[in-house]
């Protein structure tokens, strides 16, 4: 059956397709606004420990109920189930998780259509189109629809092809490319004044805000944003990887690669901002708090760019073509959560089920646009502050009280003959249960 549904090829193929989902720009414009915006390395460090503590127990319990499952996430989840009643609501986690990706994917693509726009704007600059320059810098409805259409097409062009001749290899071929992208423009800003007091500001913390629980709580949304959690897609993700992987270190490589790239990213934009103000461009209060988190890359960045002269159009083309290629690469997994669901589902063709779902997704993103002050933030909030912990919790209470224990380490053991003496299975099955869905139910709670 696997091989009828597709798999990834090698655990090089997962690690980049997985890691690729979840380094987005939660990662590369999330987490650094965050940062600056609440005290600096206090935030890094709480990220830290919830991403390892928290998010990663929360990707396991994912990965395994789809691995287990070998289908869409509503047939896994209902694999679990003992009951008819636990049948609905495995429909109702699994279902509302992809409703949740699309939503997700609709406004998803309208920022990666503005990041599209800003990073064709410097090669329209550097070729005399001065006119068409300014109109992509424009914020305007004509551009925000071709541009958000762009990249829904480009995500369904590699949809459609499948998980390893689309998903797969195309991470892997734009993983590497993001990381060189991230590394040159790293190197470039640290040879900048002002540079080692942004640094400063990133790693050395004030332990005085370590306890504010306004900290804790964007940390740990920012930490599942960032893992795509509670979206049914690392469900259907792991239903790709073959039983002879080893799960609990697949999981362990992605969140490691996801947590170390936001915090590269936050090397690249916190110094990035200091840089600015030291070049004028205003972008802290006198208190030191962050003016404004939208600004900051579709003004504070362009603004440093220009003030770099000529080398500025390339950084520019750089960063902006970094930060499509982090998107493009978490949309096609936003994508693959319906696609999946709906080709197994209604015996849909993969290429027909992608170009009708995503057509839908189109439309979604449209009204967005069209209500854009109604409906953007809301749909932010809906999904990321109450859908994605929701759904994440109610995984995690799948897997600790709903699946049976012996089973579940049975499926752990597949590719981990030695998982039960294990310093994971003696703390994971437990945290699973009890420690995960409190502390996830406490921030859900909290956020309202
Ligand atoms: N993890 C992605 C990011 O950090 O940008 C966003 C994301 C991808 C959220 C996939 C949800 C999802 F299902």
């Amino acid at each position: 059956m696997s091989s009828i549904r597709g798999e990834f090829s090698s655990r090089f193929g997962f690690i980049m397709a997985a890691a690729g989902s979840a380094v987005g720009l939660g990662n590369i414009w999330g987490f650094p606004t965050q940062t600056a915006s609440n005290g600096g390395a206090a935030f890094v460090l709480v990220y830290l420990i919830l991403a390892f503590c928290l998010a990663y127990p929360a990707l396991m319990a994912e990965l395994v109920i789809g691995r287990h499952g070998q289908a869409n996430a509503v047939s896994s989840l209902q694999k679990l189930a003992n009951s008819p009643l636990q049948k609905k609501f495995a429909f109702t986690v699994g279902f509302g998780g992809i409703i949740c990706a699309g939503l997700i994917l609709s406004f998803y693509a309208i920022v990666a259509g503005w990041m599209f726009s800003a990073t064709v704007e410097p090669i329209a600059a550097v070729t005399g189109l001065v006119s068409t320059s300014t109109w992509l810098n424009t914020q305007s409805l004509p551009r925000d629809l071709i541009f958000t259409s762009l990249f829904i097409i480009l995500t369904i062009a590699i949809i459609s092809k499948g998980v390893e001749n689309g998903i797969e290899k195309w991470s892997k071929r734009l993983m590497p490319a993001l990381l060189s992208i991230l590394a040159l423009l790293i190197i470039y800003v640290m040879t900048q004044e002002g540079a080692m007091e942004g640094l400063k500001a990133y790693l050395v913390p004030d332990f005085n805000s370590l306890l504010d629980p306004q900290l804790l709580v964007s940390a740990l949304g920012q930490a599942f944003f960032s893992l795509s959690l509670g979206t049914s897609v690392m469900i259907i993700y792991g239903s790709y990887i073959s039983k002879k992987e080893n799960l609990v270190s697949l999981g362990a490589y992605v969140t490691l690669i996801d947590v170390l790239i936001a915090f590269v990213a936050g090397l690249l934009i916190i110094p990035a901002m200091y840089v600015a103000q030291a070049q004028g461009v205003a972008i802290f209060s006198e208190s030191g708090a962050l003016l404004s988190e939208d600004t900051l890359v579709f003004q504070v960045l362009p603004a440093l760019f220009t003030s770099m002269g000529d080398i500025g159009y390339f950084v520019g083309f750089a960063f902006f073509a970094l930060m499509s290629i982090a998107a493009l690469t978490s949309s096609i997994s936003m994508l693959e959560a319906p696609v999946s669901y709906a080709v197994e589902k209604f015996a849909l063709g993969r290429v027909q089920a992608t170009w009708i779902i995503g057509g839908i997704i189109s439309l979604v993103s449209f009204t967005i646009i069209f209500n854009f002050s109604a409906l953007f933030g809301f749909v932010i909030s809906l999904t990321t502050q109450f859908s994605q912990p929701l759904i994440g919790m109610l995984c995690c209470i799948f897997v600790g009280w709903i699946w049976h224990r012996n089973k579940l380490l049975a499926e752990i053991k597949n590719g981990h003959a030695e998982a039960e003496s294990t310093l994971f299975w003696k703390v994971w099955p437990w945290y699973i249960k009890f420690v995960c869905p409190l502390a996830i139910a406490m921030v859900f709670i909290h956020s309202f």
